[in-house]
């Protein structure tokens, strides 16, 4: 069965189709439009899905060499209402003109089973630390549908921590990939920011250290905008390969997966190699947001029995496992 993902909660338009053999399509169109704002603009994304989402589903299907596939998934949520909307209202238009199933995908159980497009995918059960702009959350995966959060941020998302510093330092956005960069060049233990752990045990806390980056930056003595990227990244990198860890501890699990935007940090992908755990790291082109890991949740649900009717709703935030 073929099935035909398209992705437009945040700020890509995206789609992929995806069959047994994995994937045969994966165009994804990155809003440029936010750069000047320093964020995502809903109403613009919206807009510019708008746009671009007939011309991509048409080069996912083309790249596939398919005209109509099996069935259409698509992302019904969590992320910004309006931009959902515009892939989801695409997905139910094509499913009914096409007369195919279609079903509604969590985009973050989306991101979470991803690495299982991976040869060899992680057996089940597996740790997926999903770090993002919107999410910072480790999951424990034991089926389809069977999730258990372990550890989930109290505050910032690890990639919001990025995109926050990256904007005090006035080097535009997204952060994420200037910081990973810039951080490249500089020393990562010139400045020493906390490693906030919160007594809860496993969970995140990003907010301290953004405010401690944002001290640091008006001191007269301030270290180069190099060093202060690189002790930045290597203070939320120990954090979230510390909790890592400690879940695998705890849980007795070896087979960790990473997934979303920050898991294309260079830092991030040296260190969870380093744990002592089996990690399946996905190419940085399937961490950040795609429609291939919408099309291959969408293709095991369906494969599941689940279909979605077409008055299927956006869900703005929709829990993955509560
Ligand atoms: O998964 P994603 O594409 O969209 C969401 O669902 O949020 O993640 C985007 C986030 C942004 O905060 C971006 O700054 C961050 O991922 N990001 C990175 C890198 N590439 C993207 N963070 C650190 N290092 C990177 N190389
Ligand atoms: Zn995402």
């Amino acid at each position: 069965m073929n099935v035909l993902g398209i992705e437009s909660s945040c700020d890509e338009t995206a789609a992929s189709v995806v069959d047994a053999s994995g994937v045969r399509s994966d165009v994804i169109h990155t809003q440029a439009i936010h750069g000047e704002y320093g964020g995502v603009v809903p109403e613009l994304a919206a807009r510019a899905h708008t746009e671009k989402i007939v011309a991509v589903v048409r080069a996912a299907l083309d790249r596939a060499g398919i005209e109509r596939p099996d069935a259409v998934a698509a992302t019904a949520g969590p992320g910004l209402i309006g931009a959902v909307l515009v892939g989801l209202s695409c997905a139910k238009a094509l499913a009914s003109a096409w007369e195919v199933p279609f079903v509604a995908v969590n985009h973050l159980e989306g991101h979470m089973l991803s690495p299982l497009l991976e040869e060899p995918p992680p057996p089940w059960p597996y740790l997926a630390l999903v770090v993002s702009g919107g999410h910072t959350t480790l999951y424990l995966c034991e089926g389809l549908g069977q999730t258990r959060i372990l550890a989930e941020t109290v505050d910032d998302a690890a990639g919001e921590a990025f995109d926050k510093v990256a904007r005090m330092m006035n080097l535009g956005y997204p952060g994420g990939p200037v910081i990973d960069r810039l951080a490249g060049q500089g020393n990562p233990e010139a400045v020493d920011f906390p490693r906030p752990r919160m007594k809860s045990g496993l969970d995140f806390s990003f907010s301290g250290l953004k405010t401690a980056v944002r001290q640091h930056l008006q001191r007269p003595n301030r270290a180069s905008d190099a060093d202060v990227a690189a002790s930045f990244q290597r203070a939320v990198v120990d954090c979230l390969a510390d909790r890592l860890v400690r879940a695998a501890a705890l849980t007795g699990v070896q087979h960790a997966a990473i997934a979303g935007g920050v898991a294309a940090n260079s830092e991030l992908r040296a260190r969870v190699q380093t744990l002592g755990l089996n990690v399946t790291l996905p190419p940085r082109s399937r961490c950040t947001d795609n429609a291939s890991m919408i099309a291959n949740a969408g293709r095991m649900r369906l494969l599941a029995g689940q279909r979605d009717t077409l008055d299927t709703r956006a869900r703005p935030s929709w829990p993955v496992a509560e």
